[in-house]
C-alpha cells in the first residue's frame, strides 16, 4: 500500500456538519467512513463525551481511517462492514440507537486512482470490488453475462443510451479473447459508440464503468435497505444524511425519504437537495455531482403524549 495515493477530499463537509446537528456526547455513524475525512470532523464536534462508529466495506481505506483518526483512539470503532448490516454492528457494541447517521455514497478518489478497475483513465485488471471478500468482479460480468445481461445493466445502471451496440460490440471482442483490463474494455465501449458521441462532456466509457461497478457492488439495493434499516436505528430528532453522485441513487433517496416522511416516520429537513457550492468545486471537481440530502427522527413518544392530551 506504500506506493498509492492516499487522498480524499471529504465532500460538503461544512452542510454535512451543519445537518448532522451535532453536540458533544453524540453517537454517531459515519456509514462509508473512508479514509475519515468526515469522521475527523464529526470526533471534534462530539468529543467530550461521544463515540463514532465508522464502516467500511474497503478494508484498505479502513486501515487508513484508523492512521487519521488516531489522535481520538478510545472514541471511535471501525468495522470491515456492508452498511446494510449497521444493526449488526451497533448491538456488537450494545448500542440500540443513535444520534445521526452519514451516508456519502460511491468511492473515493483513493479508489478511483488506485488500479482497481474503477477508472477506465488507469490501465488496470477489471475488478471494481469495494470488498475483495467478495468474489464477483467487473471482469467476471465482462466476459460471462449474456449480451441481453449486459445490455440491461448498461442501460439500467449507466442510463447509457448505446447500451445495445457495446454489448454487442464486447460479446464479439470476447470470443477471440478475454477481455481483462479497462484499457481493453474502454477501446471497445470506443468502437461501439458513433464518432459524435466523442464530442459529449463526459467520455463515452463513463457511463458503462459507473453501470458494471454498480452491479459489482450491488450498490442500489444495498441503498435501499440501508436506509429502511436506519431510520430504525435514529432516536427521536436524530440526523440522517446522504450524499449521493448520481442521478439513480439521488431517486431512492428522494423516494425513501418521502416515504419515511408520510409513514410520519421523518421530517424531511432539505426539501430540496443541497448542492456544493462554486469555490468547492473549483478546489474538488469531484464535488460537482453532489447532492446532499437530511431528514430528521420524528418524536413519536412527544406526539403521542400530545395527542393523548388532546383528546382528555
Ligand atoms: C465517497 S467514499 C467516503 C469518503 C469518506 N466520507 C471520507 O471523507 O473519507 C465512499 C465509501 O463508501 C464505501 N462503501 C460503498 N458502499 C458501501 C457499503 N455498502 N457498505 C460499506 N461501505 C461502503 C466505499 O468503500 C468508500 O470508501
Amino acid at each position: 500500500m506504500t506506493e498509492e495515493k492516499a487522498e480524499h477530499i471529504p465532500v460538503m463537509l461544512n452542510e454535512v456538519i451543519q445537518c448532522l446537528n451535532l453536540k458533544p456526547g453524540d453517537v454517531v455513524v459515519d456509514a462509508t467512513v473512508g479514509l475519515g475525512g468526515h469522521g475527523e470532523r464529526i470526533l471534534e464536534e462530539i468529543l467530550p463525551g461521544g463515540k463514532l462508529i465508522g464502516v467500511d466495506r474497503d478494508r484498505n481505506s479502513l486501515e487508513l481511517a484508523e492512521k487519521r483518526l488516531s489522535r481520538f483512539k478510545g472514541h471511535f470503532y471501525l468495522f470491515h462492514e456492508n452498511f446494510i448490516n449497521l444493526d449488526k454492528v451497533l448491538s456488537s457494541l450494545n448500542i440500540k440507537k443513535v444520534d445521526a447517521v452519514l451516508f456519502d455514497l460511491g468511492i473515493s478518489s483513493y479508489q478511483l486512482e488506485n488500479r482497481r478497475g474503477f477508472s477506465f483513465k488507469e490501465d488496470a485488471f477489471l475488478d471494481m470490488r469495494l470488498d475483495t471478500d467478495e468474489s464477483l468482479t467487473a471482469y467476471d460480468i465482462v466476459n460471462y453475462y449474456s449480451l441481453e445481461e449486459l445490455s440491461a445493466i448498461i442501460k439500467n445502471y449507466g442510463e447509457e443510451r448505446y447500451h445495445r451496440k457495446i454489448a454487442e460490440e464486447i460479446v464479439k471482442a470476447r470470443r477471440f479473447q478475454s477481455i481483462e483490463t479497462t484499457t481493453e474494455l474502454k477501446d471497445i465501449i470506443l468502437r461501439a459508440v458513433p464518432y459524435s458521441y466523442l464530442k459529449q462532456k463526459i467520455h463515452p466509457a463513463t457511463r458503462t464503468f459507473q453501470a458494471l461497478r454498480i452491479a459489482v457492488n450491488g450498490e442500489l439495493e444495498n441503498l435501499e435497505k440501508a436506509l429502511d434499516r436506519t431510520v430504525e436505528l435514529l432516536l427521536p430528532e436524530g440526523r440522517l444524511v446522504v450524499i449521493s453522485f448520481h442521478s439513480l441513487e439521488d431517486r431512492i433517496v428522494k423516494r425513501k425519504f418521502r416515504y419515511f416522511s408520510k409513514e410520519n416516520k421523518v421530517e424531511i429537513i432539505t426539501s430540496k437537495p443541497l448542492r456544493p457550492t462554486d469555490f468547492e468545486i473549483q478546489i474538488n471537481p469531484r464535488a460537482r455531482s453532489a447532492k446532499l440530502r437530511c431528514v430528521q427522527r420524528r418524536n413519536n413518544h412527544k406526539n403521542n403524549i400530545l395527542l393523548k392530551i388532546f383528546l382528555l
